[in-house]
């Protein structure tokens, strides 16, 4: 057999060959389809953009505050706390008072529980004093029976206690809190404890 005929018969096999090859199937990679890699990517990708989305949102809209900003927690050196018993201190960056009764320290929100006015110290009466209508309030906060139209005690802010043994002790009622020989005081303004209306049972 010649050269020539040996390589027309190969021409002739070849699309033989190629038309008894069995059809291409879908690619399949371990059993799942293209079709089926293609949607998992899909979910994958709006899972991971939702994701994201969320975490943004969360992001902006949690307040942040920084230490020594109203609404963040304010450290207060003990040795400036007033003396048991004596005049409140007023702290106007962190909105509130100071004030160290006989049972214990407060931390007393400045704005009265009537409308929102800033009330003051009168010395004199011995007592916080609303200049808007007039809503007296005890030391410790506590409204005073009939004098004004405040519906309830003054809002009170956590404060966390440090004593010489390293323990810490924390207000979570925004109850009066003994501040004898304590090393560290921290005082919460983002956690605020809403006055108890007048008359009913006093938190403690
Ligand atoms: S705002 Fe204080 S009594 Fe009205």
């Amino acid at each position: 057999m010649t050269t020539t005929s040996v390589a027309k018969r190969r021409a002739i096999a070849a699309p033989t060959k190629a038309a008894a090859a069995p059809a291409t199937p879908d690619i399949q990679t371990k059993g799942v389809s293209r079709r089926e890699f293609l949607y998992y990517i899909w979910g994958a990708s709006m899972a991971l953009l939702l994701a994201e989305s969320t975490g943004t949102i969360i992001w902006f809209s949690l307040p942040r505050f920084r230490a020594g900003e109203f609404g963040g927690v304010f450290t207060i050196d003990p040795a400036t706390l007033p003396q048991k018993g004596t005049v409140p201190v007023v702290k106007p960056d962190a909105r509130f008072w100071l004030s160290n009764t006989n049972e214990g320290l407060l931390a007393l929100s400045v704005v009265c529980t009537h409308l929102g006015c800033l009330y003051k110290w009168v010395q004199a009466n011995n007592r916080f004093e609303c200049p808007c209508h007039g809503s007296k309030f005890l030391a410790d906060g506590m409204k005073i029976k009939g004098l004004g139209p405040a519906p309830r005690n003054l809002d009170r802010f956590v404060i966390t206690v440090t004593t010489p043994g390293g323990t810490t002790k924390t207000n979570t009622n925004g109850g009066p809190v003994k501040v004898e020989g304590a090393t560290a005081l921290t005082i919460d303004t983002g956690k605020k404890i809403k006055g108890w209306p007048e008359g009913s049972a006093p938190q403690v």
